[in-house]
C-alpha cells in the first residue's frame, strides 16, 4: 500500500536552483509529488517540525536556518515512500552522504542540507499535518 510522507527542500537548495533536479530525484525513483508548495517556515512551524532536538547546541542554528528563506514544502508518496525517500535523500552530514544521494550530489555543509524527510510513518503525519494543516 502507498505510503505518504513529508519532504522539504530546504533554503540553500532554493537558492541555489536546486528544486527542479531535487523533485527529478524523487519522481525518477517512482515516487509521486501529490503536493508542492513554495513558502517560508514560520518558527511555530519550525519549533513544532524540530520539537525533539529542542535544546540541543545546534538547535537554534537549525530554526534560524530553516526559517531564512523560501522553501519547496512537498507531500511524496508511494510504496515505503518514508523510507525510499530518506535513502534517496543520503546521511544527514553531506561529507558522509553516499555520491548518487541528494545530499552526496548536492551538498557539503551539515546545516544546509538540501532536503528534510520525515523519519518515520508517525512523522509524516506530524509533519503533513504541520506543514499542510491537516
Ligand atoms: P532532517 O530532519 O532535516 O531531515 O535531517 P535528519 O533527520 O537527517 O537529521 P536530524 O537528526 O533530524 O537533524 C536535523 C537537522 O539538524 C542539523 N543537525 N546538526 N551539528 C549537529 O550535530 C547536527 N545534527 C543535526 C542537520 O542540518 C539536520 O538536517
Ligand atoms: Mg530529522
Amino acid at each position: 500500500m502507498d505510503q505518504s510522507t513529508y519532504v522539504m527542500i530546504k533554503p540553500d537548495a532554493v537558492a541555489r536552483g536546486l528544486v527542479g533536479r531535487v523533485v527529478q530525484r524523487f519522481e525518477d525513483a517512482g515516487l509521486k509529488v501529490e503536493r508542492m508548495e513554495l513558502g517560508v517556515v514560520t518558527a511555530q512551524q519550525a519549533a513544532a517540525n524540530y520539537a525533539e532536538h529542542a535544546g540541543k547546541p545546534f538547535y537554534d542554528g537549525l530554526i534560524a536556518y530553516i526559517t531564512s528563506g523560501p522553501v519547496v514544502k512537498m507531500v511524496i508518496s508511494g510504496p515505503d515512500a518514508v523510507t525510499v525517500c530518506r535513502k534517496l535523500m543520503g546521511a544527514t552530514n553531506p561529507r558522509d552522504a553516499a555520491p548518487g544521494t541528494i545530499r552526496g550530489d548536492f551538498g557539503l555543509i551539515m546545516d544546509a542540507n538540501v532536503v528534510h524527510g520525515s523519519d518515520s510513518p508517525e512523522s509524516a503525519a506530524r509533519e503533513i499535518s504541520i506543514f499542510f494543516g491537516e
